[in-house]
């Protein structure tokens, strides 16, 4: 384990495993339509590499930036530093993301997707912190609900470093404080 990890919430055998589940739900609501998969960069990185592996339905793949995450908390301001390449107008659009915190992020995405005329908005988030939520907004797929607590690992930074574990963990808090 890393010497930054407090401990391991979910390992990476629990996250392939999900990404199979997930990926069988996606397929079957999604049968016989062609979607746009849109990764919000950087933290999805991981999440939407391993997912797309099990979806079998057609799949373009884009990516958005909007992120405007400093520290640990959420500042609530949301910059577009990317936007896609592609055009979402009469199509089918699911956001995977890495994490559902205040749900800022998604709500300003979404609204954004819905007003350029996309057909469907719908999204997938490997993590969901439920009591961090203050917008009302949530996911359709999410692989695990986990509790108010900072995580990195599989995508999910602190201030730039540790996407690269392979499993998601509870950031020392003598990391941050
Ligand atoms: P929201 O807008 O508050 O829902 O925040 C979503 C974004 O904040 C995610 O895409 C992450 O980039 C970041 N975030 C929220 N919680 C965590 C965490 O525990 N670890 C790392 N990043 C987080
Ligand atoms: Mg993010």
């Amino acid at each position: 384990m890393h010497q930054a990890v407090e401990k391991i919430l979910v390992t990476h055998e629990q996250i392939s495993k999900r990404c199979v589940e997930l990926g069988a739900l996606i397929n079957k609501d999604y049968k016989g339509e062609t979607i746009i998969l849109v990764g919000l960069l950087k933290g999805s990185v991981p999440f939407i590499a391993e997912l797309m592996k099990h979806m079998d339905i057609e799949c373009e793949i884009d990516f958005m930036d909007v992120s405007s995450y400093h520290g640990t908390t959420t500042s609530g301001d949301i910059r577009i530093i990317k936007d896609l390449e592609c055009s979402v107008k009469d199509r089918h659009v699911l956001i995977c993301e890495d994490i559902i915190d205040s749900g800022k992020t998604l709500q300003a995405v979404t609204q954004m997707l819905i007003s350029k005329s996309a057909k469907s908005v719908k999204v997938v988030s490997l993590l969901d912190k439920p009591e961090g939520r203050v917008v009302d907004i949530q996911a359709d797929y999410v692989g695990f609900v986990i509790p108010n607590e900072f995580v990195i690992g599989f995508g999910l930074d602190y201030d730039e470093l540790y996407r690269n574990l392979p499993y998601v963990g509870v950031l020392k808090p003598s990391y941050y404080q």
